[in-house]
């Protein structure tokens, strides 16, 4: 089976290339998912069986800053790679890699069919992606929430932001299992407790220190990003 990863050398992308071996993962540059020329010549040269579309700008501040960046990779990204999959390899199964924070993050633990209202740019471009890909007949639409097993990459966590948190290798892992299970629709790949961001960092950043959302000045964040299943099995956070 021949298998497509955007965004390889991203967080997940990088643990997806671990669980899925001999997969096709071109870097930003080999081929960027903003070209469509690019895109559609990739596909119609490449007999692809399944694509998993992890490519995207994540930096919240970034895509509120440079909303045409977001708009164009976020959105325009997943819709050229999904409109030459409906040109060229129409069984081509897509599994979109989306987030919790397609939701307000109010109330929390949200289901597959709970209603998305985003709370920032970020969230929004990574919603309308969503909608890209329901045109597709062959689609898995993952929401989830992840961080990497290195070192917190900031001196403080917040305490006061939450999600059913798992590190990058175990989404990867865990999307494979739904891959093998052959899912369709939305799924929630989740972890089975819900902990705040400053839980998490500690776990692999002992140093880290706590902070609240008070001592924050940037874009609306999502504040509860906990996510519920009833599609699937749950998973417990283990480094
Ligand atoms: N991290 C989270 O907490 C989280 C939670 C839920 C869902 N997600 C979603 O999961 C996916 C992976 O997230 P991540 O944290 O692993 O992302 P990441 O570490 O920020 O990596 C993003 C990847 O996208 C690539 N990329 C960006 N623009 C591109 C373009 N125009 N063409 C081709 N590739 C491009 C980047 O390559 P370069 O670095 O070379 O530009 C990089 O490989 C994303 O779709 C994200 O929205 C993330």
């Amino acid at each position: 089976m021949s298998v497509l990863i955007t965004g390889g050398s991203g967080i997940l992308g990088t643990e997806l290339k671990k669980v899925f071996p001999d997969v096709i993962a071109p870097t930003h540059k080999e081929l960027d998912i903003c070209d469509k020329n690019s895109v559609f010549d990739f596909f119609k040269k490449k007999d692809i069986d399944l694509v998993i579309h992890a490519a995207a700008v994540t930096k919240v501040r970034l895509c509120e800053e440079n909303r045409e960046l977001a708009m164009n990779v976020n959105v325009n990204g997943t819709r050229n790679l999904v409109d030459a999959i409906i040109e060229f390899k129409k069984k081509t199964r897509f599994i979109y890699i989306s987030t919790a924070c397609v939701f307000d993050g109010h109330s929390g633990m949200y289901k597959e069919k709970s209603i998305p209202y985003p709370e920032n740019f970020y969230a929004l471009t990574k919603l309308l992606g969503e909608y890209e890909v329901k045109k597709l007949n062959n689609y898995l639409i993952v929401r989830t929430n992840f961080v990497s097993k290195q070192k917190w990459p900031y001196p403080k966590a917040f305490t006061d932001r939450f999600g059913t948190y798992l590190f990058s290798n175990q989404v990867a892992e865990g999307l494979k299992e739904v891959e093998n299970a052959n899912l369709k629709g939305f799924v929630h790949i989740v972890g089975d407790r819900k902990i705040s961001m400053f839980e998490i960092a500690k776990m692999t950043t002992p140093e880290v220190l706590p902070m609240t959302i008070n001592e924050y000045s940037g874009p609306r964040l999502t504040m509860d990003m906990t996510l519920d299943t009833e599609c699937w099995k749950k998973y417990s956070i283990s480094l």
